[in-house]
């Protein structure tokens, strides 16, 4: 018996010094130490032997499974170093690494976020609408008729279906009255499309941002109040407006809003946003499709009021071209 250990072990020695990755390996462990192994075959054998041979077959059994598991460790870590070796092979790991520059915040997005934080304070809530639109959102339900220069195919987006690309957010004051009920305060940012002639100063598409005030006893001092606080937050104390007598179809009265303000370079005026109170046709139209009298003109008021963010965004950034803020050029974000 102890000749056959002796060449067990010359055999076992052999066996795993040929393995060449770590599942042969594996195989070999088990063939020699698991359960049904060769050399656990020994060990269930001692029971055989005499009480003078036992100790001295031990002894032999012992220096024999020390050797092989030893044998089996130095063989496995020979392998593991190997496979992790090729896994750097011909990767120079002194190089240096693939750095992601960071970008900075947008100069709109800023603008956007501080504008919804301010109207947040005044409990505007956010609200959204599609950037395809039917034309009755985006024109009659606004009391825009059928042969207002807005509705030309020269200035508006057509889809081959009739639907258009809103050429303001004031469809959302309509998606919003559709499902709510007075009383109504929302502000709703979001994109327009115009067949503009892209230049420094115009893009096709661009920013607004649209709100709205219904309930009762809304008057023409709460959207002064409104605009003026926001203004204000947005440009300092110093800012000084003018409401200008215009006209927009949905409103009635309607005015534009001049701003002069250090923080936009003071000394001349600028035409910021538009604004006036809800023409009760605005109210009427979206009754009958609601096919209910949830706005009772005779008992809600309402203000509305819009304006872009991108020309405001240029000013208060100093950036001389709207293009930059589209060009995705990591030079110009990076700067804000
Ligand atoms: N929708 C107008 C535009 O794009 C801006 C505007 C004017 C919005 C008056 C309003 C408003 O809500 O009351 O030029």
């Amino acid at each position: 018996m102890e000749s056959q250990i002796q060449s067990l072990q010359t055999k076992a020695l052999e066996a795993i010094a040929s393995c060449i990755d770590e599942s042969q390996l594996e195989a070999q462990r088990v063939g020699l130490l698991g359960k049904g192994g060769e050399l656990t075959g020994f060990s269930d054998r001692m029971r055989e032997l005499s009480k003078e041979e036992k100790p001295r077959i031990g002894k032999v059994l012992n220096e024999v499974r020390a050797a092989v598991t030893a044998a089996l460790e130095t063989r496995k870590a020979a392998l593991t170093a190997e496979r992790e070796a090729k896994i750097f092979e011909g990767v120079d790991v002194t190089l240096p690494g693939v750095s992601f520059p960071a970008g900075a915040i947008h100069p709109i997005t800023q603008l956007l976020d501080r504008t919804v934080r301010i109207f947040r304070r005044m409990g505007f809530a956010l609200a959204d609408g599609p950037d395809i639109e039917t034309e009755w959102h985006c024109f009659d339900a606004l009391n825009t008729p059928a042969d207002h220069p807005a509705r030309n195919e020269a200035d508006t987006f057509y889809l081959p279906d009739g639907r258009l690309l809103r050429t303001h957010t004031s469809t959302i004051q309509i998606r919003t009255l559709e499902k709510m009920a007075p009383p109504v305060r929302i502000i709703a940012p979001g994109a327009a499309y115009r067949r503009d002639e892209v230049d420094a100063t115009h893009l096709a598409q661009f920013n607004q941002m649209e709100g709205l005030y219904v309930d009762e006893d809304v008057t023409l001092g709460d959207l002064r109040g409104t605009l003026e606080f926001f203004f204000r937050e947005l440009f300092g104390n110093d800012a000084e407006f003018r409401f200008r007598p215009h006209f927009f179809p949905f409103t009635e009265p309607s005015f534009e809003v001049d701003i002069k303000a250090s923080a936009l370079g003071g000394g001349r005026w600028l035409e910021i946003a538009g604004c006036g109170m809800v023409d009760p046709a605005v109210f009427e139209a979206v009754n009958a499709r609601r096919g209910d009298h949830a706005l009772d003109p005779e008992r809600h008021t309402g203000f509305a009021f819009g304006f872009g963010l991108d020309r405001l965004a240029m000013i208060m950034s100093g950036v001389p071209d709207i293009r930059h803020f589209t060009d995705s050029d990591q030079r110009f974000l990076s700067q804000f």
